[in-house]
Parts: C-alpha cells; structure tokens; sequence
C-alpha cells in the first residue's frame, strides 16, 4: 500500500498529517529517509515514525443498512452520504464495496482492505448479490419464465457493448422478484427491467455472497471471521 495509507492505518494521522510528517522527513522505511508519500511500502517493511516503528490497525470490514435517499459517496450532494449517519470511528478510511442508487436500500460493505472488495466487486469471483425488486407492472407466470430465460443468457443494455452476465430470476409473487447478480453495472437492476418493458419502482439488496443483511434500517455491525473469510480464495 501506499506509504502514506499505511502511516494513517497506523497511527491517528489523517491523509494530509501523513504527508506533513513524511515531507518534514520524520519517517523512515527499512532505515531510510522517506520523501515520497506515494511510495509503496509492505507491512513486513520496518517503517518508523520519529523513530518508533508502526503497526498497522487491523482492516475492518462492516455491514451497513443502507436508508433510502442517501448516497453511496464520501460526500453529500443532492443527498446526505451514508458516512455521515452512521457512527463508525474513522469512517473516511473505509470504501464501500458496491455502490447502491440513492433510491435503493438496503445492504452496504464497507472495508479498508482493497484486495478483499475486488473478490467481491470483481465478475471474476462470480460473487453472487440478490435484489429483492418491486415491479411497476404485474408479471404472470409465464412472463415471469421468459424473462429469467433472457436474463440467463444475457440482454443488451443501451450503451453497453457486451450482453450482461447469466443472471437468476425468481418471482416471489406478481410484483416483486429477486434477481441474483454477479456484476455490477450502472443502474443494473434498472435498466435490465427497461429492456424487457418493465419499471423498478423499489430495489433492496438483500446478500452478497454469504452475507445476508441481518441488521435494521441505518444500523451497522462488523462482519465475523467467518462472513469475511467468505469472499476469500
Ligand atoms: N442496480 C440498480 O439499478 N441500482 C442499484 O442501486 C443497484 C443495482
């Protein structure tokens, strides 16, 4: 990682700390003088601030009930980003892995461990994440079969240049169905209802992967060893 994350992940510093303390020379990598913030530096490396060595924190890796009309960024805009209505210490350190609409709800990963949000966010893993969709338009039961047949062997969305990926459809009754999804493209869910002549009216995602959202509306808990080592290998 880069040298100054690794400086923020260690001690209280923030980002614009860090590279303060690195310009004004106070930290060393492996003995030496260090100049370079963007420098990257392993933890086996033996990196020093004012001469004392550092230890990084633990990653931290979270699962958030996302509210609606809130936004999946660090910052507000046309709604309030979702790191300010949750109380988690160094919130800015944290990514969210998989960004959700403002309109839509429900489950958010976060983490500060990037290898381990590719395994998710990556159509590589194949990591599975459910939506539980609202449906504007009533769906039969053979409509309901057709539809899973095209999503199962890919539609073409406006502007796209590949067909989206083999996607599951289950109907849980007229107007509502879970879609599991193993990319994540823009307003996925959205536009593939479009192209069949349908219209999303709610969206919740409800897992990915083995993790099932288990915490109410605008609560959050860390992840178990078990739940994170899940998206591992
Ligand atoms: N697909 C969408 O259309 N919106 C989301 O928020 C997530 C998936």
């Amino acid at each position: 990682m880069r040298l100054d994350k690794f400086l923020c992940k260690s001690t209280d510093l923030d980002r614009e700390a860090a590279n303060a303390a690195i310009l004004s020379h106070s930290v060393t990598v492996n003995g030496a003088t260090a100049t370079d913030s963007a420098m990257q530096v392993h933890e086996n490396n033996a990196i020093c601030l004012n001469g004392q060595r550092l230890c990084p924190r633990p990653s931290r890796y979270i699962m958030l009930h996302k509210p609606t009309d809130t936004l999946c960024s660090n910052v507000d805009g046309a709604y309030p980003s979702l790191f300010h209505l949750f109380d988690i210490e160094r919130a800015c350190d944290l990514h969210i892995v998989g960004r959700l609409d403002a309109d839509t709800t429900g489950l958010v990963l976060l983490t500060d461990d990037g290898r381990w949000s590719f395994n998710i966010i990556s159509p590589q893993y194949q990591c599975e994440k459910v939506y539980r969709v609202q449906l504007r338009d009533p769906l039969s039961s053979e409509a309901t079969k057709a539809i899973a047949a095209k999503f199962a062997a890919g539609i073409q969305l406006q502007g796209e240049t590949a067909l989206t990926l083999p996607a599951k459809l289950l109907q849980v009754n007229e107007k509502e169905v879970l879609l599991t999804l193993i990319e994540g493209k823009f307003h996925q869910v959205k536009r593939m209802f479009a192209a069949v002549g349908n219209r999303v009216i709610a969206l919740h995602r409800a897992q990915i992967g083995a993790v099932t959202l288990d915490v109410s509306v605008g609560k959050w808990r860390d992840l178990s060893r078990a739940e994170i080592d899940s998206f591992i290998g």
